[in-house]
């Protein structure tokens, strides 16, 4: 199969663990006989210094041409506690997500028995842990009207939805449950939020068409708790965007290490994939960052092409580097190995064992991935 991947390897750790995910693409395009074609462009910091922008025109419009965007990180602390900056980094990423349309972003959570105890959870609380998160991307707080008054003494955001923006992910929740254990839990602040309102309204009139899926709605506050002294009854979780981004990042530390955690971000004709982690500028070029997130973030690009071997593959890569403690010091502080050998080995059990996985046609339902 032949794609066209652009590729925006970002700040800070960002080139590096991007560096190790293309290794694991170049092995599937040798084992499996594909073409996929990767162009370099910037995005954040890197952008901004180059260009004075943190993403350009050409750089959305070479996206909107390809397949799929691959992202690394974006940020950079030059710019973090500078509130009179005008141009972050950040504002790249947000561009680049409205402007192809990526409503849905999806972060599946799986815990791993061999990071049970580097999680800060007690391992009983682990068992059986295995979220996947739908969270709204193109909408609410963070793309509504923003204001500073002309003295500088007041701000607002404003947090608007439409019926059509909450359907429109709510449908890929829904059918995502359909695929797992179908429970599907909405979390908003029905309580207080006009917006949430009109989520739980559109989600419970959308739940008359799944009866098959068990709808339960949890004020975030309160979710947030839960995440942590009960993790294993969430299955799908469905939320809006400023919600979803601190539940994802509470959520993606019960596994053990945000270095663990991949994801996509889905619109109507372009998946963009990334891990969660941030560009942790203190570990840049160090060659200690995990790649193993953007390594599954390319698995779920696989899927996203329906291409379910391949990301099995890589899967199972991932497990074996794992299983032979082949980690980054954030997984051990035994013997640990850097980053570009931990791409290496990955790289180079697909290319020895990925065969032997295809011929056997071995599927696993990919339950995490159906986007
Ligand atoms: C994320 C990040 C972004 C967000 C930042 C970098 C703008 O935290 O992808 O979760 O808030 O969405
Ligand atoms: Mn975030």
């Amino acid at each position: 199969m032949n794609k066209k991947i652009i590729v925006l390897q970002g700040d800070g750790i960002g080139p590096e663990v991007v560096r190790q995910a293309i290794k694991v693409i170049k092995a599937i395009d040798s084992v499996c006989d594909h073409n996929f074609e990767l162009q370099n462009e910037l995005i954040g910091a890197a952008s901004i210094k180059e260009n004075g922008l943190p993403i350009t025109d050409d750089t959305i419009a070479a996206c909107k041409n390809a397949d799929a965007v691959l992202l690394g990180a974006i940020g950079d602390p030059e710019y973090d506690n500078n509130p009179n900056t005008t141009v972050r980094p950040e504002q790249g990423l947000l561009k680049l997500r409205k402007s192809l349309g990526l409503y849905a972003n999806i972060r599946p959570i799986n815990t791993y028995d061999i990071l049970n105890d580097v999680s800060p959870l007690k391992n009983e609380r682990l068992e059986g842990v295995d979220i996947l998160i739908y969270r709204e991307l193109t909408g609410g707080i963070y793309f509504g009207e923003k204001k500073l008054a002309a003295d500088g003494k007041s701000a607002s955001d404003l947090c608007s939805y439409s019926v059509e923006e909450i359907e429109r992910i709510s449908k890929l929740a829904f059918e995502a449950a359909l695929l797992r254990d179908k429970k599907l839990t909405l979390i908003d602040k029905a309580n207080v939020l006009e917006t949430s309102r009109l989520w739980r309204k559109t989600v419970q009139q959308m739940a008359n068409k799944y009866p098959d899926v068990a709808v339960e709605y949890m004020y975030v506050d309160n979710a947030a708790m839960q995440m942590v002294i009960n993790p294993s009854s969430f299955d799908v979780v469905l939320t809006e965007n400023m919600f979803g981004d601190i539940i994802s990042d509470l959520a993606s530390v019960l596994t053990g290490s945000l270095g663990m955690l991949p994801s996509s971000s889905i619109g109507a004709d372009l998946g963009l994939f990334e891990p969660c982690h941030g560009s942790y500028p203190q570990a840049a070029g160090k060659d200690i960052a995990n790649p193993m997130a953007t390594i599954l973030s390319v698995a779920m690009m696989y899927d996203y092409f329906n291409l379910h071997q391949e990301a099995v593959v890589i899967r199972a890569a991932v497990n074996w580097a794992l299983k032979e403690n082949m980690v980054t010091p954030d997984i051990t502080k035994k013997n640990p190995v850097g980053c570009a050998m931990v791409g290496d080995l990955i790289a180079h059990y697909i290319e020895e064992k990925g065969e032997v996985f295809l011929n056997k046609g071995q599927m696993e339902d990919a339950k995490n991935c159906i986007i």
